[in-house]
This record gives structure tokens, sequence and C-alpha cells, in this order.
């Protein structure tokens, strides 16, 4: 696919050279407005008080539908699949920004919905299978009707499915556990886009499926409550999982980054720079582990060049390169068991244990990097924060940075555990929030009541003001925000409702389709005036 424009792309063109908000209004107009906007304030933005309703609630001004939910026929064969969260919409031709291809994550599965597995008996092979096939991600084409509303055009024919049973070879010299392919990806959780137009999707919580190797006796060591244990019915090996992997929208063909290293990747989000060459950012969403970023020493590669860890303390990039490091020579094999064993690695040189670094989102203005930090129990942080990143000189190559807090969770703020950001076309941001299902509505977190999506102005009387503008169903998260190219559409999963339902004659939810219908994950398209009216910021 040829240099598109998805929204990154687009956003940075609009910040080049432009590190001020004052630029031409035709300009940042690009060309999906229609009519020249005027460069006034935002108007007032009432947010709503946060709810425990089990319904998607939205602010005055913003309206939504369902473009997908779990279980749609995509294609004669294929389905949606389950915990809808990251989504990116990439257009097929650069002149149509009402058409094109949604990409979505599914994350993990309730076994309870997906295989009708409560616990009772052993968990089946056939179960498991049905498991399997429900993570991953699908792509979706899309488009606007007349109407304005988007929908989904059954068996297009780049619809498709990548899942827990997609075979999917390692972009890596050397085989990964004596393999040159795996088997699947899950635990799909947030992601980005690449420059040329492909997908990068992120396996989060890797262990809890076929678990984690204990690397001083070789075993496995099955992690977390909750885990789903596949490993019990499939012997695939841990370190197959827990990379970011690439999938091509038109072919569908995927890949898995080893040089992006291994561990719980949250996201991946990338800076071309001038010369041609990429940096990602990717954050470990585990309590105390670390924020990550890639520099490419060739244009457009994602396996050539170095992976470097977070020094928050000393305010610096520390090189993961085994040849340069006498530390991770000594303690590791080569450069692959360091990119293997990323946590212990990274750690070893200086990384800087943070509170779960979640989303990474660059600002289109000034090119800082932001960074959710979810929560860390483990310190008595409950509610969260936002890093901002500050790279020498705005080079996002540089080694050394500032830091500091952009946004602190807690009461005063009205907010708790940021977790993906994104910014929309006048640089406004907007954030989701990821309060654990076992803690809503009770304490620290009871007057959050359920997750929400909140909207802080970039300018204006309301100016960094941290404004509720969606509330979640119940036991829901709102995941995987992404602008359309004329930012008059937020795509948006509501993710896990009803999770914490005990069996299907107790459930906490019945959204979307309300009466006693079981809960369904599903991507929604939010729109509205308010959409409209952001644009007239330019
Ligand atoms: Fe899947 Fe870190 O949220
Ligand atoms: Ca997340
Ligand atoms: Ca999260």
């Amino acid at each position: 696919m040829k240099k598109s424009i998805q929204r990154r792309t687009f956003l940075e063109f609009l910040g080049k050279g432009a590190l001020s908000l004052s630029v031409t209004p035709t300009l940042l107009a690009g060309k999906f407005f229609t009519s020249i906007p005027t460069n006034k304030d935002l108007p007032f933005v009432k947010g709503i008080k946060p709810s425990d309703k089990d319904i998607l609630k939205l602010a005055n001004g913003l309206n939504f539908h369902i473009i997908a939910r779990w279980g749609d026929s995509i294609t004669p064969t294929e389905t949606f699949g389950f915990n809808n969260d990251f989504t990116a919409f990439i257009p097929l031709d650069d002149s149509n920004p009402d058409e094109g291809l949604l990409w979505v994550n599914h994350e993990y599965v309730d076994p309870l919905f997906v295989s009708a597995f409560d616990g009772s008996a052993e968990k089946t092979k056939e179960q498991v299978e049905k498991e399997q096939y429900n993570v991953g991600g699908s792509f979706i084409h899309i488009r606007k009707k007349k109407n304005g509303k988007w929908e989904m055009i059954e068996n297009a024919p780049h619809n498709r499915r990548i899942s827990g049973r997609t075979p999917i070879p390692f972009n890596w010299e050397e085989p990964i556990a004596g393999k040159t392919e795996a088997i699947g990806t899950l635990g799909n959780c947030s992601g980005g886009v690449t420059p040329w137009g492909t997908i990068l999707t992120c396996e989060e919580n890797y262990d809890q499926y076929y678990g984690e190797r204990n690397f001083k006796n070789g075993e496995r060591v099955p992690a977390r409550i909750g885990d789903f244990g596949w490993y019990k019915h499939y012997d695939f090996p841990p370190e197959h999982y827990g990379w970011v992997v690439e999938v091509d929208p038109k072919t569908g063909q995927a890949q898995k980054h080893v040089a992006l290293g291994r561990c719980a990747h949250e996201c991946a989000t990338i800076k071309e720079l001038e010369d041609g060459r990429l940096v990602v950012y990717t954050g470990d969403d585990a309590i105390n582990q670390c924020l990550y970023k890639f520099i490419s020493s060739k244009p457009g590669s994602l396996s050539e060049g170095t992976l470097y860890v977070a020094n928050i303390l000393l305010n610096r990039w520390e090189s993961l390169n085994y040849e340069e490091s006498p530390v991770l020579q000594k303690l590791f094999k080569n450069q692959t068991e360091v990119l293997i064993r990323l946590r212990e690695a990274a750690r070893s040189i200086g990384g800087t244990p943070l509170d779960r670094p979640e989303d990474i989102e660059i600002d289109p203005i000034n090119g800082n990097v932001l960074v959710s930090l979810t929560n860390n129990t483990s310190v008595n942080n409950y509610y969260g924060s936002i890093l901002k990143i500050e790279e020498e000189n705005n080079d996002h190559a540089a080694l050394t940075f500032k830091s500091e807090v952009y946004l602190a969770g807690g009461v005063e703020t009205g907010f708790a555990c940021p977790d993906n950001m994104a910014f929309d076309l006048a640089g406004n941001l907007w954030f989701t929030s990821d309060i654990s299902g076992s803690l809503m509505n009770k304490e620290p977190y009871k007057e959050f009541k359920n997750n929400g999506l909140f909207f802080v102005p970039r300018k204006g009387a309301q100016a960094g003001e941290v404004i509720q503008v969606a509330s979640a169903p119940t036991d829901a998260e709102l995941t995987g925000p992404w602008f359309a190219p004329d930012g008059k559409t937020l795509f948006l999963s509501v993710q896990h409702p009803g999770e914490y339902s005990l069996s299907m004659n107790q459930l906490t939810s019945h959204w979307p389709d309300g009466g006693e219908a079981i809960p369904k994950p599903a991507v929604v398209a939010i729109q509205g005036h308010l959409l409209e009216e952001i644009l007239q910021l330019y």
C-alpha cells in the first residue's frame, strides 16, 4: 500500500515545521475538509458525570452506532473475534476518506461466552480451539452510507481474520525456540500503523495462554490468575509470543518482529525520521516494567537497528545492543536471548521500572511523547498518570530526554488509570481509562464509577481540563480510539462488557442488545456536532 493518509501520517504532516498552533487554516484543513474552517475557540464542552449504568453514555453533541460486534459474519467462513481493542482505519483510496479497511485487535476471550467453559470440568481441546480462533485481529471493509453512518461490507475481498491459529513467521535470522514460525498471535492489545500502511498488533499478556519459561530450570510457569490453559492441549513454546506483529491489509501476510523485543507489549508507535529511518516506542504493560524504543539503522526496517530502554532517573535511553555491553555479555548468550528475555536484560542495564506503561502517542503539534502509566498498586499508586517525554532537540532518535508528569489521575482531575490515547485533528488529547473490573465502583475507585473516555482541550477557556465524554457499560473498558481521516468519526472499541458475569443466568451486562441478551464486545463509530465543532479549532 502506498503512503496513506492514515491519521498519524496526516497529523505528522500537520505538525512538521509547525511547533505551535498558529498554523494557517488552509494548511491544517488538509484535503478532507469541505469548508474552510474558521479560527475560533472550541465551544464550551459539557462533560458527563461518572455513570454506573449498563449503557454507553455520551456527552451532549455525541452519538454512536455499532459497526461490528463479536460473532458477526465477515466472510462466509470467518467471524468477528472477541474483546476488541486497538482499531486503525486504512483508507483504500487516498481520495476517499469514507471507505477503507478497519483493523480491530481481539485481545482475549471470556470463556463463559466464547467456549462455554465455566470451570466445572477440564477445558477440552475443542474449547481451546474456539478460544484460539477468537483472539488475534480482524480486517473489515467499512464505508460511510448516504445517511452518514458506517457499515461493514460483509464478504468484501479484504475482510479477513488473523487468529491464535494463524502460522506467522519470525522476522529474524535465527530460529526462536527452534522454529522460524509461530502458530498464532494472541493478547493483541494496542498497536500502531507503519508509514507504509500496515498494522502493528502487540501481544500483551502472552503468558496467560502457553505460560512463561523459567529460564533457570527451563520449566513453564503458568502465569497469573485467569490462565487460559491452552498449553494443556497445545505444546507451543512460550517464546513464540510477546512480540510486535505486523499484518499487511492487502495480503493478510503477518510477521513477528523480534528486533522490537519480547515483553507484554501494549502498543507500537512509529515515528518516521526525515531520512526514512524509524523510531518505534513500545511499553511493557506490567507493574514495574519498562519503556522501550527501537531506532532502525536503515530506512523502513523493523529488523535492523538498536533497541533501547528508558532510564528515567538519568533521562537517557540505554542500548540493549549485545555487542556493546559487557553486562549483557555476562548474563546472556547472544542478542537473540537478550530480546527473548527482554525484561531481565532491560533491568540489568538500568531500565527504570514504571507504573505499567501502556499506550504511547506522539503529540502532533510539538513532538512530545506521551506515555500512559496506568497504575502501580505495589507502590500505592492507584490512579496512574500520563508521562511526558521531550526528546532532546525534539529529535526522536536522540538518546537523552527530559521527562515529567503531564497529567495525574485522581479525584481532583476526575480520572483514574489512563490507558489508550488519541489526538484529534486539532491536536486535542482523548484518552480512555482502565480501572480493573474487580475494583470498579469499589474503593479506592468508587467515585470514578464505570470506565470512561476523556477529552483534554488544547486551547480555549477549558484548555488542559480533563472532561469525561463517555462512560462504558457495566464491567467494560473503552479501548482503541482512532479518528477517521476527516476527524468526524471516532472509532472506539467497547471491550469486555459483562466480564464479571458469574454464569449465563447471572449476567452483569446485556450491552449492546439489551433485554435478556448476552453482552457482546463491539466496535462503535462516535459522531456528532461536538466532533464537527472541534474541527473549527483550526
Ligand atoms: Fe490490554 Fe495493557 O491493556
Ligand atoms: Ca490497553
Ligand atoms: Ca489496560
